[in-house]
């Protein structure tokens, strides 16, 4: 039996759409580059392409249907507590998350964004980049905390803005990032080498704050 004791802490991934970012994190707990193991994906839509990845990977899914805040997270929360979660990373999951799931999860609750936070948080950040006229966008991943895309920024990677971007060329460069920045952040916190405190991200077992 695999505890968290011996193969780090359990992991769930919560996902609304295709889930090319749980696919790069579940490829990077295959690989043993991230200490745990995923043990679920929860999802709120019965068609999200990330079913597919799970079972690719092995991963059980649960499809949760959004019934409203309250029922969701109630039927979310025992489901986490039934099979020991530790860690919760959202991955596309496009629900706002309230005060009972993200204050039980405190500092071990993550989200990626397509855009350089504190900038274009929300819907269709990519469009309102070029929209904006940004000459750099990029991704973030944060600790959740009950703001919409607001937590406390553990990395960003930037990508340039180029002429001729269209929404979709944009997206693709960012996702690229996403690929590569997510799992290298969770790496860090689920090490234990990052962690938040407070509202503040530190780094190292003595600490030093990031900077993002
Ligand atoms: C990703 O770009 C992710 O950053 C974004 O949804 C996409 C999901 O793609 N998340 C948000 O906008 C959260 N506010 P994926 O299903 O292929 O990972």
């Amino acid at each position: 039996v695999c505890t968290s004791h011996d193969a780090g802490p359990l992991v769930a991934v919560l996902a609304s759409g295709r889930g090319s970012n749980f696919e790069s994190l579940a490829r990077a707990f295959d690989d043993g580059e991230i200490p745990g193991r995923i043990v679920c994906l929860v999802t709120d839509r019965a068609e999200a392409g990330a079913r597919l990845v799970a079972e690719r990977h092995g991963i059980p899914s649960y499809v949760l249907p959004w019934e409203g805040r309250r029922a969701f997270e109630a039927e979310l929360l025992a489901l986490l507590r039934r099979l020991e979660v530790e860690y919760v990373l959202l991955a596309g999951f496009m629900r706002l998350l309230g005060p009972t799931v993200v204050d039980a999860f405190e500092g071990r609750i993550l989200n990626i964004h397509p855009s350089l936070l504190p900038a274009f948080p929300g819907l269709e950040p990519q469009a309102r980049a070029l929209a904006a006229g940004a000459t750099e966008s990029g991704c973030t991943v944060h600790f959740v905390d009950r703001g919409m895309d607001t937590g406390p920024i553990v990395a960003q990677r930037r990508v340039p803005v180029l002429p001729g971007d269209t929404v979709e060329t944009l997206a693709a460069r960012i996702l690229a990032e996403e690929h590569r920045c997510y799992p290298e952040a969770v790496r860090l916190v689920l090490s234990g080498r990052v962690r938040l405190r407070g509202e503040t991200v530190w780094c190292g077992p003595d600490g030093f704050e990031v900077r993002a």
